[in-house]
């Protein structure tokens, strides 16, 4: 992940904004050398020496003034228009584009497909190939959605919703940070975006439908599953299938398909989790949730076996 990427976008509408920023560069960079070129010529060539005469007086001259006034205007209109088509291209909504609200949140990202009832974090999926709209939004704070490889980037402002329509026309998995500071974890608040074929997707969708399974797989998984909705989790997070429905905090409904924790912090391995549930200020201080500090061991090990295999 780097900023270079957004030279070499993967979008339609992020390669339209990086051909303009090439052309303006190349044309500034020329207009660039001309002038200094003229500047050093004419000092060199011109410059006075002992004993010269003083040079006769000047009173301007119409035609280099019209030129040099009407030039920069055609150039500028030039850009005028190259820019307006770019946004053109940017800014055009296909109405049959698939929906996802992206709605930034102290220190997450949460992606709602609202046409597809599904709710996840972090790690979005869309299919390659189609007109997505991501409609951004922001729960709390100001956020900015910034994935390098989409060319382009969109301020996440709480009480609006920016539009951003993309089509990702590789598959591939794109990372990106949030860009605008929003607090303590502002450095974690990662997204990955998972750009895969249409029947994959598609594959993707069913399956973040499905509810939780009533019954964990195994008895340690149950007992994992009693203690989360026995406790506090329930406060904030969301199990769909199970009473848990609270929204403040990340859908766990499928968390643990999900690649990291705590958008980006960690990778996603039991260990981490052991980790997370039992000290979340000190692997992410200031994260909105505390710490399960007093939690028996035997029962931490449920609750991670528990989570870990909502898949
Ligand atoms: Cu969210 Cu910075």
């Amino acid at each position: 992940m780097s900023g270079i990427e957004s030279f070499n976008p993967v979008t339609p509408q992020g390669l339209s904004i990086a051909n303009l920023f090439l052309g303006v560069m190349v044309l500034s960079a020329l207009i660039f050398l001309l002038v200094a070129g003229l500047l050093t010529y004419i000092l060199m060539r011109y410059r006075g020496r002992p004993g010269d005469p003083d040079p006769p007086p000047v009173h301007g001259n119409r035609n280099l003034e019209i030129a040099w006034t009407v030039a920069p205007a055609l150039i500028l209109v030039a850009l005028f228009i190259l820019t307006l088509r770019t946004m053109n291209t940017v800014n055009a909504t296909v109405p049959e584009a698939l929906r996802i609200r992206v709605i930034g949140h102290q220190w997450w990202w949460e992606f709602h497909y609202p046409d597809r009832d599904v709710v996840t974090a972090n790690e979005m999926h869309v299919p390659v190939g189609a007109p997505v709209l991501l409609e951004v939004e922001a729960a709390d704070v100001i956020h900015s959605f910034w994935v390098p490889k989409l060319g382009w980037k969109k301020d996440a402002v709480p009480g609006r919703t920016n539009p951003m329509s993309v089509q990702f026309d590789q598959a591939g998995v794109y990372d990106g940070p949030c860009t605008e500071y929003c607090g303590l974890q502002h450095a974690w608040m990662r997204i990955r975006v998972v750009a895969e074929a249409p029947d994959q997707f598609e594959a993707w969708i069913e399956q973040q439908r499905r509810p939780a399974p009533e019954r964990p797989a195994s008895d340690r998984a149950l007992r994992g599953q009693k203690l989360f909705l026995r406790n506090t989790c329930v406060n904030c997070h969301a199990v769909r299938g199970t009473a848990a429905a609270a929204r403040i905090g990340p859908d766990l409904t499928h968390f643990g398909g999900r690649s990291t924790l705590g958008a980006g912090v960690a990778l996603n391995t039991p260990e981490n989790l052991r980790r997370w549930v039992r000290g979340v200020q000190g692997v992410k201080p200031g994260a909105l949730m505390p710490n399960y500090a007093e939690l028996p061991d035997d029962d931490l090990a449920a609750l991670v076996e528990y989570l870990g295999g909502l898949k």
